[in-house]
């Protein structure tokens, strides 16, 4: 049985807006899947549909088979979503509270919650900042400490939405190695993004979103040789033209 499942997943705004249409998706335990697609093709719309923080207009989200509905809070224990705008994922004064809000949650012992921070806030690279305020963080410094936050909840499932943007490029690989080493210790791992030439060699699954629809689902190697038909590009080698067929592995 599939560990994630989306069936004709359908979401429609109040102005009429048809953010995602008929998704259906099965994803496997220990699965590594990319999701790309142009802007507004409703991938954070169908991200935030995973752990229940949008409710479906037709169509159900299940967990180990289970429709979420029936347990939001599990779902949200379940599935860690890390936001495209790392701003709306603040919750705490300081940095360290920030990330102990949700371990507190989950009731966890005040000890295990401190070492839990430590180690979240180390795997980022932000334990020098415990006492700060999150809005005096960097843009690239809050994306990781929206990180962070999941990382102390230990989820089983890990929704990445964009999270390089910003970043500058030891933060992109910093983060990216975090991601690979979460996916190593059995995490399921969906990672968001434009920049394909990040993370396809590791990815198993490329999957394209389109208007709304899920239009491509396959191998990475597969998929790839398809991407310019919806408007992304190809990831390049290093002097390579911008068109190029071949897929950098
Ligand atoms: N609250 C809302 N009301 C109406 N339409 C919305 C709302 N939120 C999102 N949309 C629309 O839903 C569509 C999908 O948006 P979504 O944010 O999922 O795109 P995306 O694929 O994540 O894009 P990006 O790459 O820019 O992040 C867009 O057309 C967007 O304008
Ligand atoms: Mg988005």
């Amino acid at each position: 049985m599939a560990l994630l499942e989306t069936e004709d997943l359908t979401h429609v705004f109040p102005d009429g807006t048809v953010a995602i249409e008929g998704i259906n998706l099965k994803v496997n335990a220990g699965e590594f899947l990319v999701i790309a697609g142009p802007n507004g093709s409703g991938k954070t719309v169908f991200a935030r549909h995973l752990n229940g923080l949008l409710r479906p207009t037709r169509g159900r989200v299940l967990l180990d088979g289970e429709p979420i509905s029936k347990d939001l809070i599990g779902a949200r224990k379940k599935v860690g979503l890390v936001f495209q705008n790392p701003e709306s994922q603040i919750v705490g004064q300081t940095v360290a509270e920030d990330v102990a809000f949700g371990p507190e949650n989950l009731n966890l012992p005040a000890d295990q919650v401190a070492t839990v921070v430590e180690e979240s806030l180390a795997a980022v690279g932000l334990s020098r900042f415990v006492t700060r305020s999150p809005h005096a963080l960097s843009g690239g410094e809050k994306r990781k400490l929206a990180i962070a936050g999941i990382l102390a909840m230990n989820p089983k499932i890990i929704v990445f939405d964009e999270p390089f943007t910003g970043l500058d490029y030891p933060g992109v690989v910093q983060v990216l190695k975090e991601i690979l080493r979460l996916h190593k210790n059995g995490h399921t791992i969906l990672l968001i993004t434009h920049e394909l030439e990040k993370v396809l060699a590791h990815a198993g699954r490329l999957v394209i979103m389109h208007g709304g629809r899920l239009v491509e689902d396959g191998k990475p190697e597969t998929v790839i040789s398809r991407v310019e038909n919806y408007g992304l590009r190809m990831p390049l080698r290093e002097g390579e033209k911008v068109g190029s067929l071949t897929w950098l592995k």
